[in-house]
């Protein structure tokens, strides 16, 4: 059996000690069993809960197939998504990406991928379709409303200037859509023009989507093994059954942040030592701050990449108000190796590091942060990850997820509803008159007066 990542909150105990964690264990069971049975709150959003054990083989193929397609005629493939629509995909992709893929010569057969839709920049958006113009490019634009007016501005440039660059007929070969069975406007467009599509299932949100394929299709396009990836869901979805507190790391993990946030430790900040995993990052806060921040409850979720940020944020971390506590994600193998080399003249005085792995360095620096944030206040979560590869990645996926849902039930709010976002949505249609908000329209400019 391969390895699993690892939970340690040992440097969570000189915080809140462990009898207090250990009497978040039955509540923190309650609300597994309450996920697993479909009796709490948003219970008729739980389809990605045992999504890795069920995804059919045929539907893998198909995506395999349809990534062969854009694969073979595209030199860039732009992922068109907002939030859940695209973190995980660009999580991932980034993760096992080489880091200067962008700057490097194109593989044969792995397109470049791009993003569009999570954003309104007009300069974002005019010079990515300057970007393209020389280019033989594809798009897959996914949105499961298919209604996001980011996504769906994006989408109508691209659509466009694909066609009139490729050609109709190619055009509906090279886009994709990957949106609701039968609601929304990115539905009725794919229908109306013969678009290779998949189907987000109703009953899962947007942040849990990344193991549909939502995810796996852009992942698929860049290159990496898709079925590695559910094979680690598949993995942890298992080991998070489990109903041993101690071996099942998503009630750990939910009851261990719970009793911190207790003890008004109301900021979690996920750090990690490699700069890949930044997209990781905003993946990670995406699911955790839309599933928890509501009824004015909620740990806020912020990150941090160390060492870089040791030196902007690392003051404040050592130093600043005591509310906040670290979850770290610390990987064990790096895929490469690489030494630091000796100097007969020593000018940089670095010969003390001669011959040692950079990540030896990188693993001192994260231990010596360890110890320094904990002497300095921090609680302090660690989360091994065995390496940095697509059936680990699979397990993290899968691991937050679980713990999230769990998390958001020991909170008392409903995990899987996002009502906050529409806010700001409503407001900015009654600005720009879009029908059907003339109400709003006339409000909002009375108080603009
Ligand atoms: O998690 C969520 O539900 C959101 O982040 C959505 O994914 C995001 O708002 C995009 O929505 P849609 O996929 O409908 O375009």
């Amino acid at each position: 059996m391969k390895k699993s990542i690892k939970i340690d909150y040992s440097k969570v105990l000189g915080f809140v000690p462990q009898s207090t964690i250990d009497g978040y264990a039955t509540p923190a069971m309650e609300c597994m069993k309450q996920l697993e049975n479909g009796t709490g709150k948003g219970n008729d959003f739980l389809g990605w809960l045992h999504l890795p054990s069920s995804v059919s083989a045929e539907l893998l193929q198909s995506i395999k197939q349809t990534a062969k397609v854009l694969q073979e005629n595209c030199e860039v493939v732009v992922v068109a998504g907002i939030g859940g629509s695209y973190l995980g995909a660009r999580a991932v992709i980034e993760a096992l990406s080489d880091s200067f893929v962008a700057l490097k010569e194109r593989q044969a057969g792995v397109p470049s991928i791009v993003y569009a839709g999570h954003n309104i920049s007009e300069d974002y958006l005019f010079e990515l379709q300057s970007f393209l113009k020389s280019k033989k490019f594809g798009v897959i634009n996914i949105s499961k409303s298919g209604t996001t007016t980011e996504t769906a501005m994006a989408f109508r440039l691209l659509k466009k200037q694909c066609e009139e660059q490729r050609g109709k007929e190619m055009a509906k070969k090279v886009i994709v859509a990957i949106t609701d069975a039968s609601k929304g406007a990115a539905r009725t467009t794919a229908d109306k023009e013969g678009y290779t599509s998949y189907i987000i299932p109703d009953n899962v949100g947007g942040r849990y989507s990344v193991l549909t394929p939502v995810g796996l299709l852009p992942i698929a396009i860049a290159g990496f093994d898709i079925d590695n990836i559910i094979q680690g869901a598949k993995e942890m979805e298992c080991i998070c059954a489990s109903q041993s507190f101690a071996e099942n790391p998503a009630l750990t993990y939910a009851a261990v942040r719970n009793a911190l946030y207790a003890e008004k430790k109301n900021i979690e900040i996920l750090v990690n030592y490699h700069p890949k995993l930044a997209y990781f990052m905003e993946w990670w806060k995406q699911l955790y701050g839309e599933s928890e921040g509501k009824e004015n409850k909620g740990i806020f979720p912020s990150s941090v990449n160390f060492s870089t940020d040791l030196h902007s944020m690392g003051q404040w971390i050592q130093e600043g108000e005591r509310t906040i506590f670290e979850t770290v994600l610390s990987i064990e193998e790096t895929n490469r190796e690489l030494r630091v080399p000796s100097d007969e003249e020593n000018l940089d005085g670095l010969n003390f590091l001669a011959g040692k792995r950079v990540d030896e360095v990188n693993k001192m620096a994260e231990l010596g942060t360890q110890i320094a944030h904990v002497d300095g206040g921090v609680p302090n979560i660690r989360i091994s990850v065995p390496q940095l590869n697509e059936f680990y990645l699979g397990q993290l996926i899968y691991f937050f997820e679980k713990a999230c849902g769990i998390s958001g039930y020991l909170l008392g709010v409903n995990p899987f509803d996002q009502p906050g976002v529409e806010a700001y949505k409503k407001n900015m249609f009654a600005l720009l008159n879009k029908p059907g908000y003339e109400k709003e329209s006339a409000a909002i400019q009375e108080r603009l007066k």
